[in-house]
C-alpha cells in the first residue's frame, strides 16, 4: 500500500516537473527560430532535471540521405553518427513515427548498443508545425524499466510545443 502511494506520489511529483519544464522551455526559447539552438535547449534543459536521463539526444533526418538519421544536439557519452530508418529504437521510432517506450534494450531486436550501460529507452517522433518528421528525440537510461507514461506524456508535450506548435 506504502509503495503505491508512494509510486503515485512520485509520479505527480515527475508529471508536474515536466509541466514546470515545458514553460521554462518555452520562456528560454521565445523568439528563437534556429532549430539547433531548439534542439540543444531541450536537450540541456531535460537531461539536468532528471537522474533517470544518463543519455539525451537527437537524431535528425538527413535532408541529403532522408531515409536516414544523423546525430544532432545530445548531452552523454559518444553517440553513434547516423542510423538507418527501421533499425534500432530511433529507427523503429522514425519509421513508424510511433513513439517507442523499451523497458529492456537488450531485449529489442537490432538495439544498437552506443554505449553498454543503457537499459532502458524512449524514443518519441519529432515534427514540424506541417506534420513532417524532422528529428526523433532519444533518451536513454543506465537503469531498466525507467520510462513511464509520464514520462513520454511530458516528452511529447514538449516536443510538440517546440517543433510542432
Ligand atoms: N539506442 C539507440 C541508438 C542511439 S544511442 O543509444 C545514443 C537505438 O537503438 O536506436
Amino acid at each position: 500500500m506504502a509503495e503505491a502511494f508512494n509510486d503515485i506520489t512520485l509520479s505527480a511529483d515527475k508529471a508536474a516537473r515536466y509541466r514546470e519544464l515545458a514553460l521554462e522551455v518555452a520562456s528560454v526559447l521565445e523568439g528563437e527560430p534556429n532549430l539547433t539552438a531548439r534542439m540543444a535547449t531541450v536537450v540541456s534543459m531535460l537531461a539536468n532535471s532528471f537522474d533517470h536521463f544518463f543519455w539525451t539526444g537527437f537524431y535528425v533526418v538527413d535532408a541529403d540521405r532522408p531515409d536516414e538519421l544523423v546525430v544532432g544536439p545530445y548531452q552523454g557519452t559518444l553517440g553513434c553518427l547516423r542510423i538507418a530508418f527501421g533499425r534500432g529504437v530511433c529507427g523503429a521510432a522514425a519509421a513508424t513515427g510511433q513513439t517507442q517506450r523499451v523497458e529492456d534494450v537488450h531485449a529489442f531486436p537490432g538495439h544498437i548498443a552506443c554505449d553498454s550501460r543503457s537499459q532502458s529507452e524512449i524514443v518519441a517522433p519529432v515534427r514540424d508545425r506541417t506534420g513532417r518528421l524532422i528529428a526523433v528525440f532519444d533518451v536513454d537510461s543506465d537503469q531498466p524499466a525507467a520510462f513511464d507514461a509520464v514520462d513520454q506524456a511530458g516528452i511529447e508535450a514538449i516536443l510538440h510545443q517546440t517543433f510542432a506548435a
